[in-house]
């Protein structure tokens, strides 16, 4: 059986993290590279090779389509609790960092 546990805790460390530095950081940015950089790295790494270890998925290699990502981005997934949500960012900003994110996918 595979335990959660690691799960939760890097979810709570990251909530904790956002906590003391103020907020979430805020940009207008719609540079895919860069949000993805801001707001995703942490968890799936820059690659998109995810963290084994820790319970985070491959995201370059999802197999949701481009609005499905944005959903999960921004209004989140029941079939995927894990993933946090971020409300905080626009369309825009959401399909730029889809688009980056299936960049990245190595065939
Ligand atoms: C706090 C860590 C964390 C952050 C930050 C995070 N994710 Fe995730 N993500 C997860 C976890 C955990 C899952 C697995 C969710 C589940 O199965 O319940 C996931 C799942 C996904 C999936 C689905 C992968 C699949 O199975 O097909 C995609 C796509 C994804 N994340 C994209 C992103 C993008 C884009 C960002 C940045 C906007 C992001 N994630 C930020 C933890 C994170």
């Amino acid at each position: 059986m595979i335990t959660t546990r690691p799960i939760i805790l890097s979810v709570i460390s990251f909530l904790f993290l956002c906590g003391c530095s103020d907020s979430a950081p805020q940009t207008d940015s719609t540079d895919g590279e860069k949000l993805y950089g801001l707001y995703c790295e942490t968890c799936h790494k820059s690659d998109g090779s995810g963290k084994f270890l820790k319970g985070i998925p491959a995201n370059r290699y999802t197999s949701l389509q481009k609005d499905q990502v944005i959903m999960l981005i921004r209004q989140g997934d029941p079939s995927r609790p894990d993933m946090p949500t971020f409300t905080n960012l626009t369309e825009e900003q959401a399909s730029a960092i889809a688009d980056y994110l299936f960049s990245l996918k190595i065939y």
